[in-house]
């Protein structure tokens, strides 16, 4: 198959004429705030987790032309459990930049077979979708009043803490109140479908976004994959927090990668492939990694387990002891990171950080004579298997390049983005604030919300004013939830419009409960629930280091 390779910096260098070529709005110093070339109709929607199919719903409910796409096959984000598991993870970690292949000629049809460029048809179907990183029994480390979509709310006989099975229901549940599942109407949905590159075209100021279908047929042992282009006058990115796994690089490890166990699996892998505990028993297992997936795994297995062992390194050490006994914790670590250090089963033992995997001879026979080198000069050997706990990185998505943090940049507040507000990001946390977001999206597409001028929202970015940097990791949830209410109602007041109300206060109390009892005791008083009323904007703060900051914890990837 001849396929061109798509470099993505050619879109970049593309958007960057367009915006240089056509004045930027708010450079005319008449102009009040922020206009479309063209009135916005067709817009499109990428991911069909929590917060792009709140985003779709919305914009549907405003009447805008919506198409739905997820490259999954169901509708629920990250909480679309399967016991399908993910492709091998890479070893190290692929570049962030990279591009699919696309046909030169579109559109395009083909029919891959089993072995075909050596991929199995199983791992052709995973790699285009790639399953959850969900195992069987995981449960929420969320409370269900902050982990919950409008319209279709839990049981009061639902605990507070959900199954992820629970959650999955509850997505769908969504989708299928708003007309978006699988099998609702395909004219505005497409599952299994992978956006693959988005451009802008000059002439019409509209994008282009090249899509990837595929479809298993069994009949003919084959997978017939589809590649097609549709324009828009919007997009809306809502790809998710968690794009990738994480490999830690340490020496020896790619060496180590490639052992293979008795049962033909892997003796090392991610953490994003564990599904069930069972297969553990009798084993000597070490765990990598100090976080939430380290310490409900390890909890998971622990009674199956001959011996645990957990690697920790020793940042995290130096966290854990202030927190245990200093009310002033460290700025860097999360509540629920603090939260999993309480919840390391007993029976691990816990180690300190991997400085080198001595290489393998033989792969064949697994890692269990391997030699693991400590950074404190022990070695650790016998041990049947790795899991990888290491967390997640954000590949690059369309449009903006992302900031260190992993995040895109230049985004206005409400997730526009600045040098092309027809661009918008899902980057605040999907289940609460993710509301008022879809709201704005669609208030500022037809007209009835404002965005600034482009160059006041540039100036506001670069003055750091709106550092909560759409909130990726600063948790300044309670301003931003009144800054949303009071510009959204402000607007509607303006030029039409439904009123929005805050939050409900019952959940902000059965939060601030729960986060006394699950993260740390104390945890509210260590704040000032009045703080808010105080903190001049300026002293909003930004990044992790705000998290004890916050009155009302939120993180959008949580
Ligand atoms: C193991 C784990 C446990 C978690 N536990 C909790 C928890 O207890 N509580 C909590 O609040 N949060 C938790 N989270 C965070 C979780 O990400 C959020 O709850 C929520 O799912 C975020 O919603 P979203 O819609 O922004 O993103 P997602 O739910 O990740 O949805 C993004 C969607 O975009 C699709 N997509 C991505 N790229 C493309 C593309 N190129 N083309 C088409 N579709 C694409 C994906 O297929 C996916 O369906 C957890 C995350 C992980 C990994
Ligand atoms: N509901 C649930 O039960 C549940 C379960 C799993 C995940 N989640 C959510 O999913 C998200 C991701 O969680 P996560 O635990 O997978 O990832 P994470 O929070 O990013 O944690 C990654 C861990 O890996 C450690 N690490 C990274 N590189 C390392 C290295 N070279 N050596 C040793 N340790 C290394 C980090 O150490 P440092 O601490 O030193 O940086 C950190 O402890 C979070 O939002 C979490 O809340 C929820
Ligand atoms: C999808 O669009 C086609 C063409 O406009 C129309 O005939 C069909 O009824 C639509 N399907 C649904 C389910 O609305
Ligand atoms: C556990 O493993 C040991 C050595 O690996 C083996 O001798 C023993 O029979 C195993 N026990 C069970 C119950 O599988
Ligand atoms: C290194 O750490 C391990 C696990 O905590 C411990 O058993 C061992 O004694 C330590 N080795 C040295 C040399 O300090
Ligand atoms: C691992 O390292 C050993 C020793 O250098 C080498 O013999 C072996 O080929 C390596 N294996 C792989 C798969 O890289
Ligand atoms: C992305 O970063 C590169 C290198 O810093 C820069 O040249 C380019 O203009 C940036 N693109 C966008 C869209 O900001
Ligand atoms: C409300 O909207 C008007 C008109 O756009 C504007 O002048 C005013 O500053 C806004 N007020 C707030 C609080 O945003
Ligand atoms: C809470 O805020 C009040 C008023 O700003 C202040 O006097 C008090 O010291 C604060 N309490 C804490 C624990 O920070």
């Amino acid at each position: 198959m001849v396929v061109l390779k798509l470099v993505l910096d050619a879109f970049l260098l593309a958007v960057a004429t367009t915006a240089q070529q056509i004045p930027l709005n708010g450079e005319q110093p008449n102009e009040k705030w922020t206009q479309f070339h063209h009135p916005i109709r067709r817009v499109a929607v990428i991911g069909a987790g929590p917060a792009g199919l709140q985003a779709a719903a919305k914009l549907i409910e405003h009447n805008f032309e919506v198409r739905l796409f997820d490259r999954s096959p169901s509708p629920g984000g990250n909480w679309f459990y399967t016991d399908e598991t993910p492709v091998r993870e890479p070893y190290p970690d692929k570049p962030v930049n990279e591009v699919p292949d696309v046909p030169q000629q579109l559109p395009a049809v083909h029919y891959y077979k089993d072995g075909e460029d050596g991929i199995s048809l199983e791992d052709r179907w995973k790699e285009h979708w790639q399953p959850r990183p969900l195992w069987d029994s995981l449960h929420t480390n969320s409370p269900a009043v902050i982990t919950e979509l409008p319209g279709v709310p839990y049981s009061a006989a639902q605990p507070w803490v959900l199954s992820n099975h629970v959650i999955q229901a509850h997505v769908r549940a969504y989708a299928s109140l708003h007309n978006l599942n699988a099998n609702d109407d395909t004219n505005v949905t497409s599952y299994a479908t992978r956006a693959e590159s988005l451009e802008k075209i000059k002439e019409t100021q509209t994008w282009r976004l090249t899509l990837r279908k595929l479809e298993r047929i069994p009949e003919i042992k084959s997978i017939k994959a589809t590649w097609w282009t549709e324009e828009f006058d919007a997009i809306v990115s809502a790809t998710g927090p968690y794009v990738a796994p994480h490999v830690p690089t340490i020496d020896g490890i790619d060496n180590w990668s490639r052992a293979i166990r008795d049962d033909d699996g892997y003796s090392i892998y991610h953490s994003q492939s564990y599904r069930r505990p069972q297969r553990y028993q009798n084993k000597t297992i070490l765990i990598v990694g100090a976080s939430v997936s380290a310490s409900e795994i390890a909890r998971d297995i622990a009674p199956f387990t001959k011996t645990l062992y957990t690697s920790i390194r020793v940042s995290s050490h130096i966290f854990h002891d202030k927190l245990l006994t200093n009310s002033q914790p460290h700025a860097k670590l999360s509540p629920f990171q603090l939260r999993s250090r309480l919840r390391f089963p007993e029976i691990a033992t816990v180690v300190p950080e991997i400085k080198s995997f001595e290489p393998l001879v033989d792969h064949k026979k697994g890692i269990k004579d391997g030699k693991i080198h400590l950074v404190n000069g022990s070695v650790l050997t016998g041990i049947d298997e790795i899991i990888l706990a290491t967390g997640y990185i954000r590949s690059k998505t369309f449009g903006p390049n992302l900031t260190a943090d992993g995040q895109p940049e230049d985004l206005h507040w409400t997730g526009h983005w600045i040098p092309d507000p027809t661009l918008a990001f899902t980057n605040v946390r999907s289940w609460t604030i993710g509301k008022y977001q879809s709201y704005a999206f669609a208030k500022v597409w037809e007209g009835t919300a404002h965005l600034p001028p482009q160059w006041e929202m540039q100036k506001d970015y670069d003055d750091r004013k709106y550092q909560f940097r759409g909130l990726f990791s600063s948790p300044q949830a309670e301003a931003l939830f009144r800054q949303y209410v009071a510009w959204l109602n402000n607007e509607s007041l303006e030029n039409g419009g439904r009123f929005v109300e805050p939050w409900p206060l019952e959940n902000r109390e059965i939060f601030a409960y729960y986060s006394e009892v699950e993260w740390i005791k104390g945890y509210t008083g260590l704040r000032n629930f009045t703080d808010f009323e105080n903190l001049p904007q300026s002293e909003w703060p930004s990044g992790h280091a705000a998290a004890w900051e916050s009155i009302v914890f939120e993180e959008e990837g949580w």
